[in-house]
């Protein structure tokens, strides 16, 4: 290819020396414009002023759907103050309702408006861009007002520089005492309370509030007794507004478990009862009653050996049972003997018992999670049109309380991707599974306007003069 030759010579030759001088059209009617623009600006200026709604005209853009209804008053969010300037202040925000900081910790606080961009149209503002989050995060060490923090502290977004679930990483992530052997009670032929039966997961596993569900398959009958306080944590979540189907029901012995397990709080073959499923004290309150009945209304009993539900070994077998003298001794032998099976085996089939000598023994706190991830919000009612092995993969072949069983970052990010809709994928912005307010601890917003502050046509910027300093930001 031949290159053209360009000099400033060959080039010089091309300009109109003679342009300035010579009337072109182009030139008269930009003249004619810049002289005729503002005037026309200021008469429709005059014009809106005469219409009323003198505030449009600076308007950067429509404000968004929620803020919309307030399009007429301006002033709601561009507080009058001292001299011209209009800003928009948190306060001003804040009049309407709360939105608590987001940490103690941080070093600055960012204004409203940086985070929920006004005048850009009707998008939802609490749909905030990730730069507005990683500005603090992908440096949190220089963000924090004092001391250290736990969390880790370079994130840039959640497609790569995001750290695995926090339980995850943990050497022990389970702190549930509870036993429960997943891969027993999924086998297909499991004795049930009425012959075999194939467990699935939502026999035991139900999100809260879930319409139309029946009760549950293997609840106890209204002779088993529960435990007075739920020794879960509750099952709502501490954040404001959370879905109330997002997270699973705690376990309960009474409702997931008795139905087949009511045989192991049973210890004697002549009282059909299971004792209460509940504290240890409770428990030897129960067997004193129901054995001081007993001998009341049996009391050739007094020489008959004890029949226990089923075998347990004694804690020494050369030892001769002892042989009761009178009821009190009876009732004491007897209590001590059910308490034996119920303290090594019955209860002991699902709690870490912790013997106290002499005393009665410890009943492990269950410690059964109702959040596993608290730091963000999850929610299984969006996701119920997957199965729940598809993220809990390891479920069905867990034999431990101990194994983790919620799913880590990879499979979450099959399908939410930071591009969200526009790569086809499912939101990946920081806001779909993160607050920025700590809700618990939002206060009451007290109204303080009338419908006319809110909506009168007139009362918006009180001066052209205001207006257009604000304009000419
Ligand atoms: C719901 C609150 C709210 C209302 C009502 C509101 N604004 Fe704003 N406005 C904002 C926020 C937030 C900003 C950006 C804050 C900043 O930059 O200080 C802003 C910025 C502006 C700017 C600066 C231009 C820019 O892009 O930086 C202008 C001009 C403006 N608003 C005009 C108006 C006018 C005119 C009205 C009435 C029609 C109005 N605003 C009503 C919240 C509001
Ligand atoms: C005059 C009262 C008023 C003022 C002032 C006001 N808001 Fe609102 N805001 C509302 C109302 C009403 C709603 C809709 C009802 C709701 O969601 O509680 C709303 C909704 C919102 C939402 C949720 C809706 C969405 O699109 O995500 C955000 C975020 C919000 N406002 C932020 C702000 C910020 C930031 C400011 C200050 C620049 C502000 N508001 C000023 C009354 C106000
Ligand atoms: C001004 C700095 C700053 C900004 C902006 C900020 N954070 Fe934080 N964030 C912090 C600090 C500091 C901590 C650590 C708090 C601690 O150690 O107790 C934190 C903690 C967190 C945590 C873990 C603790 C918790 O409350 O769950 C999450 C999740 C989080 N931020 C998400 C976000 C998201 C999402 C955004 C954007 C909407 C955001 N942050 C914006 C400073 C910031
Ligand atoms: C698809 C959901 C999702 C998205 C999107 C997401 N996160 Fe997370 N994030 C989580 C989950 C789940 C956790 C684990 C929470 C826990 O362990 O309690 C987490 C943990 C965190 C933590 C605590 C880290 C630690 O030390 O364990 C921070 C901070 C955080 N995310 C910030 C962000 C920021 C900033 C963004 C946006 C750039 C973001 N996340 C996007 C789901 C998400
Ligand atoms: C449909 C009946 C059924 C229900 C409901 C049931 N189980 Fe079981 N469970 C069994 C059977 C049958 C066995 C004996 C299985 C075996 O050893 O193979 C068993 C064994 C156990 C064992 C000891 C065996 C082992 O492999 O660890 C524990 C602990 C246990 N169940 C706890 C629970 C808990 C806790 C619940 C309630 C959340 C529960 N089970 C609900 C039928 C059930
Ligand atoms: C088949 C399994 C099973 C058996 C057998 C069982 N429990 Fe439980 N227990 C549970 C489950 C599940 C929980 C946690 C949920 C609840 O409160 O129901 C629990 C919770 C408890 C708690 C509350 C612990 C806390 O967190 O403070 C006590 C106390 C308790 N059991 C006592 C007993 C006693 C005493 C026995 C024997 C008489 C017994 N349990 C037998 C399954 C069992
Ligand atoms: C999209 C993936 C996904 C699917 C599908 C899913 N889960 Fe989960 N599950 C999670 C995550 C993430 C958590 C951790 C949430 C938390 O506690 O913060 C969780 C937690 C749980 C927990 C612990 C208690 C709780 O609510 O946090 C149980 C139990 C559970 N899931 C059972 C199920 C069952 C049963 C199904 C099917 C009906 C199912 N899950 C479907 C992701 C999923
Ligand atoms: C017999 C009742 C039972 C059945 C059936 C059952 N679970 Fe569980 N599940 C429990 C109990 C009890 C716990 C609490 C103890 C523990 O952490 O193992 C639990 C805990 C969980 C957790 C909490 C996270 C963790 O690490 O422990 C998940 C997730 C879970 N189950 C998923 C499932 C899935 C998925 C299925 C079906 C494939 C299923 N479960 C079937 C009783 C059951
Ligand atoms: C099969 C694809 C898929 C997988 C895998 C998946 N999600 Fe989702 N998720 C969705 C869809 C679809 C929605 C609903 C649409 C939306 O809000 O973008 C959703 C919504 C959510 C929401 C918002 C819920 C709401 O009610 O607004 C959160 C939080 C979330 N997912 C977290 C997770 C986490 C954490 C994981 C990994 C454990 C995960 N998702 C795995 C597809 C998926
Ligand atoms: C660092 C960014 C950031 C800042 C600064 C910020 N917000 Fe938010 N705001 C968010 C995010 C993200 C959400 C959505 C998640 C949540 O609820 O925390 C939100 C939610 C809200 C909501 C609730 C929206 C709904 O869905 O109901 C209101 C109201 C709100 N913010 C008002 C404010 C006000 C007022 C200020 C100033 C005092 C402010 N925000 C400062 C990021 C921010």
């Amino acid at each position: 290819m031949i290159r053209r030759t360009r000099t400033t010579k060959t080039l010089a030759k091309r300009m109109d020396l003679q342009y300035f001088a010579r009337p072109y059209p182009f030139r008269r009617w930009r003249f004619l414009l810049s002289v005729a623009a503002p005037a026309l600006a200021l008469v429709w200026l005059v014009g809106h002023y005469a219409t009323g709604r003198p505030q449009k005209v600076y308007s950067s853009g429509p404000l968004s759907a929620s803020h919309a209804v307030f399009s007429s008053q301006c002033n709601l969010c561009h507080l009058q103050q001292a001299g011209f300037r209009e800003e928009v202040q948190d306060k001003a925000c804040l009049g309407c309702h709360d939105a608590p900081l987001h940490t103690a910790k941080q070093s600055f606080t960012p204004a409203c408006g940086s985070c929920h961009v006004e005048h850009k149209g009707s998008l939802q503002l609490a749909r905030t861009a990730d730069n507005l989050c990683t500005q603090c995060h992908s440096n949190l060490k220089n963000k924090l007002r004092q001391g250290t923090t736990e969390f880790v502290a370079d994130i840039g977004g959640f497609d790569r520089h995001h750290p695995e679930f926090a339980p995850l990483r943990r050497a022990n992530g389970d702190p549930g005492q509870v036993k429960l052997n997943h891969h027993a009670h999924l086998q297909a032929n499991l004795a049930g309370p009425h012959g075999p039966v194939q467990m699935q997961c939502t026999d035991c596993h139900r999100p809260a509030n879930r319409p139309g569900t029946a009760a549950w398959p293997y609840a106890g009958g209204p002779e088993v007794k529960a435990v007075a306080a739920t020794s879960s944590a509750p099952a709502a979540p501490g954040d404001r507004g959370w879905r109330d189907r997002a997270y699973m029901l705690p376990i309960k012995y009474v409702d997931q478990c008795a139905g087949c397990h009511t045989k192991d709080l049973q210890f004697d073959k002549r009282l059909p009862d299971a004792v209460p499923h509940d504290k240890p004290e409770v428990v030897h309150n129960f067997l004193l009653t129901k054995y001081r009945a007993y001998i009341a209304a049996h009391p050739g009993a007094l020489r008959e050996p004890q029949p226990l539900m089923y075998p347990i070994p004694a804690r020494n077998p050369r030892e001769p049972q002892p042989v009761p003298r009178n009821q009190e001794e009876w009732i004491t032998y007897q209590v001590q003997g059910a308490e034996r099976l119920l303290w090594n085996k019955g209860c002991k089939l699902c709690h870490t018992v912790q013997a106290a000598g002499a005393a009665l023994p410890q009943i492990a706190k269950s410690n059964i999670p109702a959040r596993w991830l608290p730091n963000a919000h999850f929610d299984h009612d969006a996701h119920r049109m997957m199965e729940c092995d598809s993220c809990h993969t390891r479920a069905r072949n867990s034999r431990e309380t101990a194994d983790v069983l919620i799913p880590g970052i990879a499979s979450c990010r099959q399908c939410h991707r930071e591009g969200g809709p526009r790569v086809e994928a499912a939101e990946g912005r920081c806001f779909e599974c993160h607050d920025y307010h700590k809700w618990v601890n939002e206060q009451p917003v007290k109204g303080k306007y009338d419908i006319r502050q809110l909506r009168a046509a007139h009362s918006g910027f009180p001066s052209l003069l205001a207006g257009e300093a604000l304009a000419s930001k």
